[in-house]
């Protein structure tokens, strides 16, 4: 059977992963390389130095292919970006033609009077997700196409990213040599990674807490409504250790990783312990009162972001926390105090017989692009340039015209 191949690329703050890898058919998944380079000297954004940049995705994508055996043509890449926004937009339109059945160029039209919204021209359209269909009284369609009806109604989730981020990102990986499949929101690549599909379907939030920034989406229905990323990341936990006690970064980063807590040290527990490393000597109670202070301002924050009716939150599955700072200890309990909701760490949801070195919460957001590409195995990359008032994405244009 023929197999296709599928490359990720998620450049982070702290790590470049690449993962090489193949589906049957069935959709069957092979993962065949996987490299790892940190991301040296990109301290606050994965992009701040596009030399330094490109020099650890060059690494991650050599070492993958040294591994996978092949050279790595194209990719899916992974983009968070702060400056991002996102909307929920409906489009509405009559079905005029005389047996009132849902035709491909119908779908087509809703969704270009759901994308008619105003986008500032230093932005550009990265996702423009059709989230449900309504046909008269009739809601909740995933596909309404063959059905009939009066009046077609879609419901989108648009996400757009600062034109600037998505060129310095796709520049560098052209430069390598390497084509670009699609950017996907890491927000969304992560949630593919770790969410299962009744979580999806019942409501739940992901925050993958990596580096630089945090990645937020929000599930209900089984579809997207919400994504957004803070600026708020461990840089800012390490930094916070850093300067509040007075030792190096370096240092501030291994006792967050070694020994830090996302609790107060309990009765229990020996706060009055020192910790040596680097040279220095830390009390534990002081390492673990600066991480708290952070990661629960960082929980406000993120609760902050996911919607709310006047009475709950309506993610009955609660709070998956991924990305490399849900290794903290205690960050999930931390969590269910701060939020009252439900929440789990999330790892990566890697087959059986695979690599498990990928079943690591900082592999979330590179393991969901391939998740991603099999999702998505016959929709094309709605990816589009937006300047001002534009319609629909030429590609998904012809898209929705070469199935008419
Ligand atoms: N065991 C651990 N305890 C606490 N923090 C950790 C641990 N392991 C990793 N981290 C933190 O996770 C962060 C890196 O996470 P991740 O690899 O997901 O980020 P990234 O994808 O490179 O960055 P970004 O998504 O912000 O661009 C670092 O700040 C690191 O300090
Ligand atoms: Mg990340």
């Amino acid at each position: 059977m023929k197999r296709n191949r599928i490359s990720a690329i998620d450049v982070g703050a702290t790590k470049v992963c690449t993962i090489m890898a193949d589906t049957n058919g069935t959709g069957a998944l092979r993962i065949l390389g996987v490299g790892v380079a940190e991301s040296q000297g990109i301290e606050k954004n994965a992009m701040a130095n596009t030399r330094n940049a490109a020099a650890a995705i060059s690494k991650s994508i050599s070492k993958a292919e040294k591994m996978a055996g092949y050279r790595c043509k194209s990719a899916y890449v992974g983009i968070s970006d702060p400056e991002m926004s996102s909307l929920n937009n409906h489009g509405v339109i009559s079905i005029s033609r005389e047996d009132q059945m849902v035709h491909i160029a119908d779908r087509k039209r809703a969704l270009e009077v759901a994308q008619s919204v105003e986008v500032p021209s230093d932005q550009e359209l990265l996702h423009l997700i059709p989230r449900s269909f309504t046909l008269d009284e009739q809601d909740n369609i995933k596909d309404p196409v063959g059905m009939t009806g009066f009046r077609l109604g879609v419901e989108t989730h648009i996400v757009t990213t600062a034109a600037t981020s998505v060129q310095n990102l796709t520049r560098c990986i052209r430069h390598l040599g390497i084509g670009i499949d699609g950017l996907v929101l890491g927000s969304l690549s992560s949630a593919e990674a770790v969410l299962t599909e009744d979580e999806r379907q019942d409501g739940v939030a992901v925050a993958d807490i990596g580096g630089a920034v945090t990645d937020i989406a929000v599930f209900k229905g089984g579809s997207v409504c919400h994504t957004s990323t803070l600026p708020v990341g461990g840089y800012h936990i390490t930094n916070d250790i850093a300067v509040g006690l007075s030792i190096p970064f370096g240092v501030a980063e291994e006792m967050k990783r070694k020994h830090g807590s996302a609790l107060l040290p309990g009765e229990t527990d020996d706060g009055d312990l020192t910790l040596t490393g680097g040279g220095y000597a830390i009390l534990y109670r002081d390492l673990c009162e600066i991480i708290n202070a952070r990661v629960e301002e960082l929980l406000r924050l993120i609760l902050f972001r996911i919607p709310r009716t006047d009475s709950s939150y309506g993610v009955s599955s609660g709070l998956v926390l991924t990305g490399g700072c849900s290794n903290l200890a205690g960050i999930a309990d931390l969590g269910r105090r701060v939020t009252g909701l439900p929440v789990r760490v999330g790892t990566p949801i890697v087959p059986d017989g695979h690599d498990s070195s990928l079943r690591w919460p900082e592999y979330a957001t590179s393991f969901g692009l391939v998740c991603w590409k099999i999702r998505n195995q016959n929709v094309p990359d709605l990816r589009g340039q937006r300047e001002g008032w534009r319609i629909l994405p030429p590609r998904l244009l012809s898209y929705f015209s070469s199935r008419n």
